[in-house]
């Protein structure tokens, strides 16, 4: 949540910047600002609401040029959105500009003491408290101005999570960062150097990035970067070489990030396998550094995850344990660490994550480890703080998904669950070699299935159009189905806004019946009809029980499946796949319904309201 850049170096740090915030902007569009250092002078502009209002106001009065300069994009925690709470905030001098990611948990302490001392803080956020202490520190650490050690003494006296970006005028060629719990990169160039929440902010610029540690901070000149601990140490950083390029952050003919994610999906699943499962159908998981007698010992699985990553982590439950036999349970990040989960050094924890970033999942695996659980974690974001904080890691090669919405990362996710459970099967022997090649050969049909789902798109966008001023829309489905219909409504609800909810079709009768009237659109999603005959036929006497009260049926289901012609309004074919590997053609429509619907409401499709991608915050 909130983007965060700094720039320093030969080029126009307002162009940079602004540039760096249009990539940044899914993390939060509550307002934008920017400062930049001109001849010993702050020059700041920031505007409530989403980027293009402040373009808008530098178009009308531009900036003078600077090549030392910071910017930000706000989702809004402390204080309203508007241009008073918009970022950087500066101090009562006019000298220091700060900008800020996280929360300050100590700020109303903090800001009381200062007002006390003769601060005048005039917005409602946290992160002004952070500007008045560094001119305090800046002050009293005499002539000869260290930005670097005025930011250590000030981060020592903050609680909570924290990404902190400053200016000074008294230093014009120099950007200083720090961060606790938070994501920050630093982009290292010719001449230039970046700091920013996300490699995507520089990636036109230079591809070589360094990870910050957790309590660290960076000193950013044209020429180098200095990084220490909060207590002044040198530290060691990580370099590494981002190994995708400005085009994949661009949206490349699509209206929408979110249509172009989308339709990435059968290139990402692929890529997620590639290289670990071999023609032989053995699975190479060697980079995820956890040894074959370590997944030995494992006796009990969690997965812990948030929202769409959570749905992920529900398909993966009934591969793996149907696989590997281990009981494995998917809990909530933000519950699991609150209800003193029974975690032992046998369990093995399993962080899902896009951004590698959702603090809620950060503190769950903290926990687990801390119990001394070993935690992998799947995660989409190189670099980033929850796979480096894990045991083990199992990259998702989704490439960067810009949409708030998740839709590659969620197939790559329940996909890389599928090599963890397909691999675990393996080293332990649960599985035959060519039982787990049999399943190895199908998942490489998936890319090509995707694909074929997306051809044929047409007809579900012309019935979100049709439907566009419903007032709630049910999803029912069973067995792997039943996370799938929780993930169409969470989509349905962040894009459409309107209600939206899924249901296990056992559960109907239990309650949900209720709901049904007539004309109420249900989605149900029909298991195979191979195989796991009955649940098939359960879903289908579902479809006819909610027909028979008036809903409007629309049915996924299989090419060939003519049982559930007679009872569907509208028909939605996939291409035939085994039941546990479904999800992965079955979500596809329920993506697309909610993309479509929402630009029929007259919605942005990738920046939902109230939502921001990376949710840095509990
Ligand atoms: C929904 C969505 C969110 C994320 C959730 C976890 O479309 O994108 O529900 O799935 O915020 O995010 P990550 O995977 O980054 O931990």
């Amino acid at each position: 949540m909130c983007g965060i850049v700094g720039y320093v170096g030969e080029g126009s740090a307002l162009n940079m910047v602004i540039e760096g915030l249009r990539r940044l902007e899914y993390r939060g569009y509550d307002s934008a600002g920017v400062a930049v250092l001109v001849d010993g002078k702050l020059e700041t502009d920031k505007r409530a609401g989403k980027l293009a209002n402040l373009e808008a106001s530098l178009q009308e009065q531009p900036l003078p040029h600077s090549t030392t300069g910071i910017g930000h994009t706000r989702w809004a925690t402390h204080g309203a959105p508007n241009d008073r709470n918009a970022h950087p905030h500066l101090d009562c001098t006019r000298s220091v500009a700060v900008i800020h990611n996280g929360i300050i948990e100590n700020f109303a302490e903090l800001r009381a003491d200062l007002e006390e001392r003769g601060h005048q803080l005039s917005s409602e956020t946290d992160t002004e408290a952070v500007a008045h202490l560094l001119e305090e520190e800046v002050a009293s650490l005499g002539d000869g101005l260290d930005l670097a050690e005025a930011m250590r003494r000030v981060c020592r006296q903050l609680e909570g999570a924290f990404t902190l970006v400053a200016v000074h005028v008294d230093a014009p060629d120099v950007v200083v960062g720090a961060r606790r719990n938070s994501p920050l990169v630093v982009g290292r160039g010719d001449g230039e150097n970046f700091l920013a929440s996300d490699v995507a902010a520089f990636i036109a610029h230079t591809r070589e990035a360094v990870e910050l540690g957790q309590d660290q901070v960076v000193e950013l000149r044209r020429d180098g970067v200095t990084v220490t601990t909060f207590d002044g140490a040198p530290a060691a950083t990580h370099g590494y070489h981002v190994d995708w390029d400005a085009s994949a952050a661009e949206k490349g003919g699509y209206d929408y990030f979110m249509l172009k994610e989308i339709a990435e999906q059968p290139q990402a699943v692929a890529d997620t396998m590639l290289g670990r499962v071999g023609r032989d159908g053995r699975l190479h998981l060697d980079e995820m550094r956890l040894s074959d007698d370590e997944l030995r010992e494992v006796d009990k699985i969690i997965i812990v995850a948030c929202g769409t990553a959570f749905h992920a982590g529900l398909v993966a439950k009934y591969a793996i344990e149907h696989w590997t036999r281990i009981p494995c349970e998917v809990e909530l990040s933000s519950e699991f660490r609150y209800r003193d989960p029974v975690l032992t050094t046998r369990t093995l924890v399993v962080a899902i994550s896009q951004s590698g970033e959702t603090m809620d999942t950060l503190m769950a695996l903290r926990h687990a480890r801390e119990q001394g659980s070993r935690v992998l974690a799947i995660c989409n974001t190189n670099g980033s703080t929850i796979p480096r904080e894990s045991d083990a890691v199992l990259y998702t090669h989704a490439g960067p998904e810009v949409a708030v919405a998740s839709t590659k990362g969620y197939l790559t996710q329940i996909v890389a669950c599928f090599l963890v459970g397909l691999y675990l099967a393996q080293v332990r022997g649960n599985k035959y070699g060519d039982e787990i090649k049999s399943v190895v050969d199908d998942l490489r049909k998936m890319p090509d299935k995707v694909a074929a789902v997306l051809e044929r798109m047409e007809p579900v966008r012309a019935l979100a159009r049709e439907l566009r001023d419903c007032t709630s829309v049910l999803f029912l489905g069973r067995h792997v189905g039943y996370p799938t219909a929780l993930e169409g409504a969470l989509k349905l609800k962040e894009l459409a806004y309107m209600h939206a909810e899924g249901f296990a079709g056992g559960e109907l009768k239990h309650g949900p019946i209720a709901l049904i009237e007539e004309g109420v659109p249900v989605i149900a999603v029909v298991p195979s009809s191979l195989g796991r005959g009955s649940l098939h036929d359960k879903v289908v006497s579902n479809i006819q029980e909610i027909r028979a009260r008036g809903a409007r049926t629309i049915v996924i289901a299989e090419e060939g499946d003519e049982g559930v012609v007679p009872y569907a309004d509208h028909l939605v074919r996939v291409p035939s796949s085994p039941t546990l590997l479904q999800p992965l053609v079955t979500t596809i429509p329920l993506q697309v319904f909610a993309a479509e619907m929402a630009a029929a409401r007259g919605h942005d499709v990738d920046q939902p309201r109230n939502l921001a991608k990376s949710v840095t915050v509990e």
